[in-house]
């Protein structure tokens, strides 16, 4: 050693400062990516534009038939005075109309598309026949229709609608295409609950976007590993509320109903009053719960729903809806460098998102009853099969989605348990098409009260493991598979999604060879 510093002193020097270098740049990274306790991204927002509430679509009645025409196009959305924003959305320029349906109903949807790119639509919570899904198998040209028609079996409920082409789901809804679908049924018309759409029972559709400085969205392509986007997924720090700015609200001083959904492609959301005041939520993703379940903060990720009921009656200052930071709710060591490389200080923001005005009361009554509905339960029998999804950074099962290979084959009419679990360092939605499922337990605790109902979309935190059970209904063959996938989007689109088919004689239908199609990238 002392011999090679004497021959080659500059060698020696060059080394050390190279050195020296080398632990500078990753002390400094470290730093720049320690935990901050809190940052309240937009303190300082005024709430002075009135919420919009998206139009219910009147059905045409054909042949018996509720017949919906939708078209998916492209446009200038004004999100700030004076400015266009370049967006998409279907019957409009930015999100879409409310479709709504009554459990038992035929239903038809008609839908154009008028985009330069090939999309599809989803109906996202939605028990429907496979080639009528929706999903990358379902794909709809520019310029051309398709026609997706069904019988309406969810119970009452808020489901949502959405794009889903293969690679392309994360662009195009960030562009601004997804639209609610609301089931009722004489249950929930029953209950004296608030629902008079857009007065006391209103659709608060929540997204996080990022503007430029010319006020266009700001969408970060580079998924690759060691880019933030690539690993988190594309997180905004603007929030729009049903596509607007710093909205407001104006309710009956009385009971109402939120129903909260997550419609951004990356970020979840920790919602919660100022003050704390409690809240009850009454439903999950696919329906009412049996009975409401007092809440001061409520989870919701990417993809899921929620249907809250806030008391008013005794309210004259305006009520500020929040989204926390999340709490640390990671249940085991995250994979070391993993964590550490990875910017999570996202999940310490916190974000104004609706004020809520209360006015004198409409003279609606409505109540907050202590019963809602009779939730069936789920059992497992002999015929249950037993399955593990192990998510980790965008694979499921080690495997990243392939078009032309089914994942699993699921024999129609049985109940199956599905265990979910979360091997990677970031939390990931996991959804699962065509059935609406109970949560079974969590790490094997029992689901709380407030998961207890049905649900399509479930929250997997990094070490977490977690059980669902369903019942498979609707068949599904290989031309026209369902999907389970994260409902981060840009990890769905990076392959974090498989398919399954639901067939008369499981055993007889053989799982595709997946040699012959090496999982590739999109
Ligand atoms: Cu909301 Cu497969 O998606
Ligand atoms: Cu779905
Ligand atoms: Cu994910």
């Amino acid at each position: 050693m002392l011999n090679f510093i004497r021959r080659h002193p500059f060698i020696f020097i060059l080394i050390t400062l190279l050195l020296l270098v080398i632990i500078g740049i990753v002390l400094l990274a470290r730093t720049s990516v320690r935990r901050d306790p809190l940052v309240y991204v937009n303190e300082a927002l005024n709430m002075i534009n009135p919420l919009p509430i998206p139009a219910v679509l009147a059905p045409e009645i054909i042949n018996g038939e509720q017949v919906f025409k939708l078209n998916v196009q492209s446009g200038q959305t004004e999100f700030q005075t004076g400015i266009q924003t370049t967006t998409s959305g279907y019957n409009g320029s930015y999100l879409g109309p409310t479709l709504r349906a009554t459990t038992g109903t035929p239903v038809r949807v008609q839908v154009s598309n008028q985009l330069a790119e090939t999309t599809t639509v989803h109906w996202h919570g939605m028990e429907v026949p496979a080639e009528m899904d929706g999903g990358p198998h379902q794909t709809i040209a520019p310029n051309e229709t398709w026609e997706a028609n069904w019988t309406v079996t969810n119970p009452a409920s808020t489901l949502w609608y959405h794009p889903h082409p293969l690679g392309k789901t994360a662009t195009q809804v960030y562009s601004g295409l997804a639209g609610l679908f609301y089931i009722d049924d004489a249950a929930s018309k029953g209950l004296g609950i608030p629902q008079t759409y857009g007065i006391d029972d209103i659709p608060v559709v929540v997204q996080d976007r990022k503007f430029d400085t010319n006020g266009q969205f700001v969408y970060d392509h580079d998924h690759s590993a060691h880019n933030k986007t690539g690993t988190a997924g594309m997180l905004g720090d603007t929030i729009l509320v049903n596509g607007a700015l710093a909205p407001y609200i104006e309710l009956p001083a009385q009971w109402v109903r939120l129903r909260l959904v997550n419609g951004s492609n990356a970020r979840r959301y920790n919602f919660g009053f100022e003050n704390d005041q409690p809240f009850y939520q009454i439903a999950t993703d696919g329906g009412l719960l049996s009975k409401p379940v007092e809440r001061t903060r409520l989870l919701l990720t990417p993809g899921e729903r929620a249907e809250i009921m806030v008391d008013l009656s005794q309210m004259t200052a305006p009520l500020l809806l929040l989204s926390y930071n999340v709490e640390d709710v990671t249940t085991s060591p995250p994979d070391g460098i993993q964590d550490w490389l990875l910017d999570q200080t996202d999940e310490d923001q916190q974000f104004k998102i609706l004020e809520l005005r209360p006015i004198a009361s409409s003279n609606l009554t409505t109540s907050l009853p202590d019963h809602l509905v009779d939730l069936p339960t789920l059992e497992r029998d002999d015929q249950t099969t037993e399955r593990t999804f192990v998510m980790q950074a965008n694979t499921i099962n080690s495997l990243l989605m392939d078009h032309a290979r089914i994942d699993q084959v699921v024999q129609q009419g049985a109940t199956e348990i599905w265990t979910v679990r979360n091997e990677s360092a970031i939390y990931h939605p996991f959804h699962i098409h065509a059935v609406q499922f109970k949560i079974l337990d969590r790490d094997g605790e029992p689901a709380p009260d407030y998961e207890q109902g049905w649900k399509d979309t479930v929250n997997v935190d990094p070490g977490e493991s977690v059980r669902l059970i369903m019942k498979f209904n609707v068949p599904a063959d290989s031309s026209n598979p369902f999907m389970y996938h994260c409902h981060i989007l840009e990890h769905e689109d990076m392959g974090m999604m498989g398919q399954f088919i639901v067939a008369a004689d499981a055993a007889a239908t053989p799982t595709l060879d997946s040699s012959l199609d090496t999982p590739h990238h999109h």
